[in-house]
């Protein structure tokens, strides 16, 4: 199988950028599934309704969030009508939605695509996420009723989410992280068939502070005193991810590629 994910949508440059190039890119590149992390797309946090559906219609098979599932309060009704969508396995007991979820992928195969948020440097303390990514893949062992699963990892410290990658490893075909915003060199197949990268990068103006327009970040770093409240970088985005073809028959990974398309950053093709 082949699969593309792209890292955190952040505002409008992000969201241009994914919904302008993936529709060619899943033609070029002949991909069967698609995952995008949405979590900042709507003005830098959150998602609301409408967006999700724009990157949908652009050609996404899945789109997960992060810390900031519910920042964009009809995402509350929304997921619960909208199964593509996937919020961390660990939020809160009382989320509405669902961290985990088996989908069609092309030529009638199945992926399971799931969820965790960490909890190093989390603002807030969520549920341990190794034990509640451990009973999703004990239910879909590799495989069985998944030819491939993919896990995106939303987590702050690499250590975590390298730690996460290798207690998935022969157990995921993907793992990988997001939440920090910055791609990381690391992409690899670990020892057991488990493709994985500590962080994806996003999908947003890399001239920016993590995708934010540089001035406030820089004043409250400088200066200790906020001003205004934080706004998305406008430039030209870069599409930032991961791509990974899998064996149907074992879900391994057999190649891994980090993707940057566009914007700023040296470009990084499959
Ligand atoms: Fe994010
Ligand atoms: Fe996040």
């Amino acid at each position: 199988m082949k699969i593309l994910f792209l890292g955190d949508v952040v505002g409008r440059a992000g969201r241009d950028a994914v919904i302008s190039r993936l529709p060619r890119l899943r033609e070029e590149w002949s991909l069967d599934f698609v995952v995008v992390n949405g979590e900042n797309a709507t003005a830098g946090i959150g998602i609301s309704a409408d967006h999700a559906k724009a990157i949908l219609n652009a050609g996404a098979d899945c789109l997960t969030l992060g810390d900031h599932a519910f920042d964009q309060k009809d995402m509350f009704s929304f997921i619960e009508s909208e199964p593509r969508i996937i919020r961390p396995l660990n939020y809160a007991k009382t989320a509405p939605g669902r961290g985990a979820r088996l989908f069609d992928a092309r030529g009638g195969r199945k992926i399971l695509v799931a969820q965790v948020l960490g909890q190093v440097f989390m603002k807030r303390p969520f549920d341990d996420p190794f034990s509640a990514v451990d009973a999703v893949l004990r239910n879909h062992p590799l495989g069985g009723m998944a030819q491939a699963i993919l896990v995106d990892v939303h987590a702050e410290a690499t250590s975590e989410k390298m730690g996460m990658g290798h207690w998935c490893d022969g157990r995921a075909s993907v793992v990988v992280g997001t939440h920090t915003h910055v791609p990381t060199g690391d992409a690899q197949i670990l020892l057991g068939g488990t493709a994985f990268q500590s962080d994806a990068g996003m999908c947003g103006d890399y001239n920016s502070v993590i995708g934010m327009d540089k001035l406030e970040p820089l004043r409250r770093f400088v200066t200790g005193m906020g001003k205004e409240r934080f706004t998305p970088a406008e430039g030209d985005a870069t599409l930032a991810g991961l791509y990974v073809e899998t064996d149907d028959r074992s879900g391994k990974a057999t190649k891994v590629r980090m993707i940057r398309v566009g914007g700023k950053l040296q470009e990084s093709l499959p």
